[in-house]
């Protein structure tokens, strides 16, 4: 169990573009657990390894729903469909949110920590954590399509 520190906004790691991963070792699953532990103490719903300094293609997503913790190495959007206007936020900008236009169903195609191939189906918060983290491997942050900011609370 480790905590690693998250890369806030303006930081250039979050603007570039992550490798894919070509070996499922020790290494990328300490990479998984640390960032399922960072994700957690910051009661977030989605991190993308960029967020903690690492430019490669993984993402972990956990939206306490029956999937449990999902992670996604070099993860694929295959369909999209529907449109949901929300809000959203990013661990890498505390206390700010905005409205982002999503697709309301998003299917992913992606492999599992072993290299195995796997599918996701996802609506509403699921769908938009798929896209939210998915961007982020590109170094597309949610800040570039936000249409409206919320008020910051004190
Ligand atoms: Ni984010």
């Amino acid at each position: 169990m480790a905590k690693r520190e998250i890369v806030k906004f303006g930081e250039d790691v979050l603007r570039q573009k992550c490798e894919e991963v070509t070996e499922f070792n020790e290494e990328l699953w300490e990479l998984l657990d640390d960032m399922y532990d960072t994700m957690m103490e910051a009661n977030g719903v989605g991190l993308a390894a960029p967020q903690v300094g690492v430019l490669k293609r993984v993402v972990v997503i956990d939206v306490d729903d029956d999937n449990g913790t999902i992670e996604l190495i070099n993860p694929v959007i295959t369909r999209m469909t529907g449109k949901q206007n929300g809000t959203e936020g990013c661990l890498s900008y505390p206390n700010k949110y905005g409205y982002v236009q999503r697709p309301n169903k998003v299917r992913v195609k992606a492999l599992n920590r072993y290299g195995k191939p796997v599918e996701y189906r996802g609506t509403e918060l699921l769908a938009r954590a798929f896209c939210h983290e998915i961007d982020h491997l590109n170094g597309i942050l949610f800040s570039d399509k936000v249409t409206e900011w919320v008020e910051e609370e004190k």
